[in-house]
């Protein structure tokens, strides 16, 4: 007997945040029914070394590879490669034609692309990241010791779920053209900042050299408190949304920039479309999609996380949505005040000023109107 499967997401919703671990939520999202599906999941950078054999068996299993241990920072979420039996569920649930964009570590992006593509996608020309502030000198697959080079590149897998007979003509699941800030097709590379970019390639600014690929602006420093700041005043205590931290109220140690995310967004997928995200962090893909009219299911584990993706939502969605009076349903109305609610207690508790505490009053009041 299958399960009963919930609606992916209403026709009159723009969001929904689940907090839990992502097989088994996406287990109870209808079949065919998301348009794009953007992670950045664990990237699996391990001490312990790949034994590639038993990997190899294991993707013909169709089972999940699992060494253990700690990845990144010490996260133990980070430790392993993304399971093949999720990226079975994300292609279960994209529609035909559907994307699959998919952040790796240029280390292990081999491993990811193989179990991607075991499970149907067809692989495309992946997306590059050029980082100009570097990353770190990372540990080895092979069982030890850190490269010293610093990473400056991060590969983004692009997949396709294959388009069926009903929809192989459709122009909707094609990667969007003209997407250049130059005009014309976009190039594959994302640059970070680009005259540190030019300075590094020994291309002189007024040489005429037309960089072809997409560029962003360096995330600036304090992006991750963005959409936090009606909290995050007293940012040094204990709280709800951030343990054990020394400054700043946004925790995560692996915060995407929201440019690069809102670019995938573009590329995949139109206006209305709904994304996926199933390692959503601290929301980043929630806030791109947000400003560029998508809609979007995410899914965390880590309460902290999760909480961090909904004071960070529903802020934005207050002032980008709700404040400009675009159309909202009922159920939508009595999800945001819920999320608003949630940012009064966090703010309580961190004690914000009577400024913001006020403000948060007004936001709450304004929606309890709506709702009557
Ligand atoms: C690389 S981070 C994503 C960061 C995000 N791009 C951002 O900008 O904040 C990956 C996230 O996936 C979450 N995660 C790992 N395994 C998961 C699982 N099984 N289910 C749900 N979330 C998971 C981790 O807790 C982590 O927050």
């Amino acid at each position: 007997m299958g399960r009963k499967r919930a609606k992916s997401l209403d026709k009159r919703q723009r969001i929904a945040l689940y907090q839990g671990d992502n097989n088994k939520i996406v287990s109870k999202i209808k079949s065919n029914s998301v348009d794009a599906v953007i992670i950045d999941p664990n990237y699996g950078i391990n001490s312990k070394k790949i034994d590639l054999e038993e990997w190899l068996e294991t993707l013909l299993v169709k089972d999940d590879y699992v060494r253990g241990g700690t990845g990144f920072n010490g996260n133990k979420w980070d430790a392993d490669l993304p399971r093949l039996t999720h990226f079975e569920q994300l292609y279960r649930d994209l529609k035909p034609g559907g994307f699959l964009a998919c952040f790796a570590s240029a280390l292990n992006e081999h491993y990811v692309k193989m179990t991607i593509e075991s499970v149907g996608f067809k692989i495309k020309e992946p997306i590059m990241w050029i980082r100009t502030n570097g990353t770190f000198a990372r540990t080895r697959n092979t069982g030890g010791g850190a490269d010293n080079l610093r990473i400056l590149n991060e590969p983004i897998i692009i997949a396709q779920k294959p388009l069926n007979e009903k929809n192989k003509k459709s122009k909707k699941y094609q990667i969007s053209k003209n997407k250049s800030p130059l005009g014309g097709p976009a190039g594959n590379l994302v640059y970070e900042e680009v005259a540190d970019v030019i300075k590094s390639l020994g291309v002189a600014q007024n040489s005429g050299y037309k960089l072809p690929p997409f560029i962003i602006e360096q995330k600036p420093v304090n992006e991750k408190e963005y959409g936090l700041d009606l909290v995050n005043e007293n940012a040094r205590r204990r709280t709800v949304i951030s343990k054990n931290i020394i400054s700043g109220a946004n925790k995560h140690d692996t915060v995407k920039p929201i440019s690069l995310i809102r670019y995938l967004v573009r590329l995949l997928t139109k206006e209305n479309a709904i994304v996926l995200d199933t390692f959503m962090g601290s929301g980043t893909c929630a806030l791109a999609c947000l400003l560029e009219n998508r809609r979007f299911i995410g899914v965390e584990l880590e309460n902290d996380y999760f909480n961090i993706s909904k004071v960070r939502t529903h802020t934005i969605y207050h002032r980008l949505i709700f404040q400009e009076n675009k159309k909202v349903s009922l159920d939508e109305l009595r999800w945001h005040l819920d999320g608003l609610m949630f940012i009064k207690q966090v703010a309580k508790e961190l004690k914000t000023s009577s400024e913001k505490m006020n403000l948060i009053e007004q936001m709450i009041g304004a929606v309890k109107k709506k709702i009557k």
